[in-house]
């Protein structure tokens, strides 16, 4: 009895493989539009990456792991879920509002410790107190400092002449 059990798991494992979850991977583009408008220092931005992107932007990194079932299945089930609440590749269409209350919300899962999401921090490792301490004091400085959209539009100029004179040397040569 037991033995067929197993046999029957081991079975149900090895179709799950067959099911393969869609992936979430588009484009980079709108988490750069978010780290822009918010300011994310170089600094947080690798913390954000590490540890929140997979779950929370449009963007999530598949090694090996996360391809098999039932880690995929796991994974692509938060990954809608962590977006609905909160997604960083959505950035652009959140009210100011929304924003503000978005980062009030984080501040609150890192003191809390409920970000990383817990499974998720045994592969990955856990948020240490150092990088919690700068996500944290990134966000209040962020809502005590929101960006007014007038800096917003001389980072897309600056960033429209550089690609400018990229495309001018290719065209030269
Ligand atoms: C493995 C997936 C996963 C990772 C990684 C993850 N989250 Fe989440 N996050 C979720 C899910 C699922 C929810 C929604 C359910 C919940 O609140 O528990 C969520 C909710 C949130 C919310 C919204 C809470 C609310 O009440 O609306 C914020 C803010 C958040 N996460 C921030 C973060 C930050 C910051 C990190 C990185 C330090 C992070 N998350 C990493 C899955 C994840």
């Amino acid at each position: 009895m037991l033995k067929n059990f197993f046999i029957l798991l081991l079975l149900a494992l090895v179709i799950s493989q067959f099911l393969r979850p869609d992936k979430n991977e588009s484009s980079y583009d709108n988490i750069t539009v978010f780290e822009e408008q918010a300011a994310v220092t170089p600094e947080v931005q690798t913390i954000l990456e590490s540890q929140c992107y997979d779950c929370h932007s449009n963007v999530t990194r598949y090694p090996w792991y996360m391809e098999v079932s039932p880690v995929s299945h796991w994974m692509a089930y938060q990954i809608e879920e962590g977006k609905e609440h909160f997604n960083v590749s959505e950035w652009e269409s959140y009210t100011e509002n929304q924003k503000d209350h978005k980062l009030e919300e984080f501040i609150e899962e890192i003191e809390k410790k409920e970000m990383p999401l817990k499974p998720y921090t045994w592969i990955h490792g856990e948020l240490s107190n150092t990088d919690a301490e700068r996500l944290i004091s990134w966000a209040k400085q962020r809502r005590e400092k929101p960006i007014i959209p007038e800096e917003d539009t001389t980072n897309v100029k600056e960033i429209d002449s550089l690609q400018v004179e990229t495309s001018n040397t290719l065209t030269t040569k």
